[in-house]
């Protein structure tokens, strides 16, 4: 497939970028430094955009069957970037035909989820979306304008990343976290991704993610 993936710079999009490119796909690496970007490979091209400037967005999802999204703050005083950045991603993909989108929030977004344990939900949960007020509020509003894009769109919520290798052993479940499931690596993340793009149940859902 030509993918289109944004946030590529980052932890998580690395490594999405070398796996689509071992898997055989044609990648769209979008980088707000494209001259720093480390890969090369003649499945690669690498395009200057950021999510907040609507034209280059539109110009880097050109001709893709589908996008890939790792994009988030590089820092907690960053303003938001998911929300904002997604909707000009999926505004994008609707004027250009593109329905296939795959993105990343987190496990603690939402509220109330089925697959939290009670004594997560009173003590580290709390915590965290103290903490992380702004991010998560910023990932709702992403997870919003996914779902009212009318697109094929998954989002994965992961819990904790870590840099391990991919270890192909992991928990999913559609639509809630996976109880007791507090890590997973960037590297199993992106595989999932990846798989998901292909797998037919997780569109117009979220997908729980954990060791
Ligand atoms: N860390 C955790 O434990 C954790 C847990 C759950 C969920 N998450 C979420 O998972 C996602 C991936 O995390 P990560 O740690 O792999 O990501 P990361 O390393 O922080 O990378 C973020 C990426 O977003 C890009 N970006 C930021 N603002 C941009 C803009 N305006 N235009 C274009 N690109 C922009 C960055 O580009 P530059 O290189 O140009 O800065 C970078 O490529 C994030 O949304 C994160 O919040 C993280």
């Amino acid at each position: 497939m030509r993918l289109t993936i944004f946030g590529a710079t980052g932890g998580t999009g690395r490594q999405l970028v070398e796996r689509a490119l071992a898997d055989g796909h044609e990648v769209t690496a979008v980088a707000r430094k494209p001259e720093n970007f480390p890969l090369v490979n003649e499945h690669l091209r690498v395009v200057r955009g950021d999510v907040l400037d609507s034209a280059s967005v539109e110009a880097a999802v050109k001709g893709a069957d589908a996008v890939l999204s790792a994009l988030g703050p590089r820092s907690r005083k960053d303003p938001p970037v998911c929300g904002p950045g997604v909707a000009n991603i999926l505004a994008a993909m609707t004027s250009a035909g593109i329905r296939r989108f795959v993105g990343i929030s987190a496990a603690p977004v939402p509220v109330h989820d089925p697959g939290d344990r009670l004594l997560y939900r009173l003590t580290a949960k709390k915590i965290l979306r103290a903490l992380l007020k702004d991010a998560y509020a910023d990932m709702a509003r992403m997870e919003d304008e996914a779902r009212r894009s009318g697109l094929d769109w998954t989002i994965v919520r992961p819990p904790a990343l870590n840099d391990k290798p991919a270890s192909g052993r992991y928990r999913t479940a559609l639509g809630r976290n996976l109880p007791g499931g507090y890590f997973i690596s960037r590297a199993d993340l992106a595989a999932e991704m990846l798989r998901s793009l292909k797998d037919p149940q997780t569109i117009g859902t979220t997908v729980g993610i954990a060791y």
